[in-house]
């Protein structure tokens, strides 16, 4: 069995749908550990309540980012983690921690990569307005927002849409795509290839 471990930032909705997935077998992995950067971030409560051990690394407490680095590393080796999935990760990891950790991160991006890359994904695809947004789960690589795609999903936005309602839409395709992306991905029928994912 491999062995998964979750980073996230925020509201958690990613993680849930993730360990809803193993639990239910979708994805064949043990949950290991979530560990966040954010000590307000609610994803700590959901994973109290899926009872998945939650390991706050409170960024504001370490002087620079390597030294965070290697507190999330220590936890990720203790863990004997084979794949990291970054779900509302808000920080940007270093290019030293991408190599060591190279084809095994994956993240999951709410709009259409490479069209909208950053922290505002939704409301920026949503002020431009397109017409059609979407998700996409990517392998990290040393560039923001970057590396090879192996899944993408569309969403359309319609005349009476909001910000609201495509977050709200935006939200439901990422719980359906990113947990069988990990999966495929676990079970090695996909690999990065230069940019491409075969
Ligand atoms: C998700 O929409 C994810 O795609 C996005 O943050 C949200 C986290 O939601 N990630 C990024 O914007 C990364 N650049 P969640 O905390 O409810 O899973």
């Amino acid at each position: 069995m491999k062995n998964l471990a979750i980073l996230a930032s925020g509201n958690g909705s990613n993680f849930s749908a993730i360990a809803k997935a193993v639990k239910a077998k979708k994805i064949k992995a043990d949950l290991k550990v979530l560990i966040s950067d954010n000590p307000k971030a609610f994803v700590l409560k959901r994973a109290k309540k899926q009872r998945v051990k939650a390991v706050l690394i409170d960024r504001s407490l370490f002087a620079s980012k390597a030294t965070f680095e290697n507190a999330v590393i220590t936890i990720l080796k203790e863990n004997k983690i084979d794949l990291i999935v970054l779900a509302g990760f808000m920080r940007l990891l270093s290019k030293n921690f991408v190599r060591k950790y190279k084809n095994k991160i994956l993240n999951i991006h709410p709009a259409l990569l490479p069209s909208f890359k950053g922290e505002h994904a939704i409301k920026d695809a949503f002020d431009y307005a397109v017409k059609y947004t979407g998700v996409t789960v990517h392998f990290v690589d040393e560039q923001t927002d970057h590396g090879p795609i192996i899944a993408q999903a569309i969403v359309p936005i319609v005349k009476n849409d909001t910000l609201k309602s495509l977050e709200a839409k935006i939200h439901k395709i990422e719980h359906q795509i990113y947990p069988a992306a990990i999966n495929l991905v676990l079970k090695g029928k996909l690999k990065p290839k230069g940019r491409r994912v075969v």
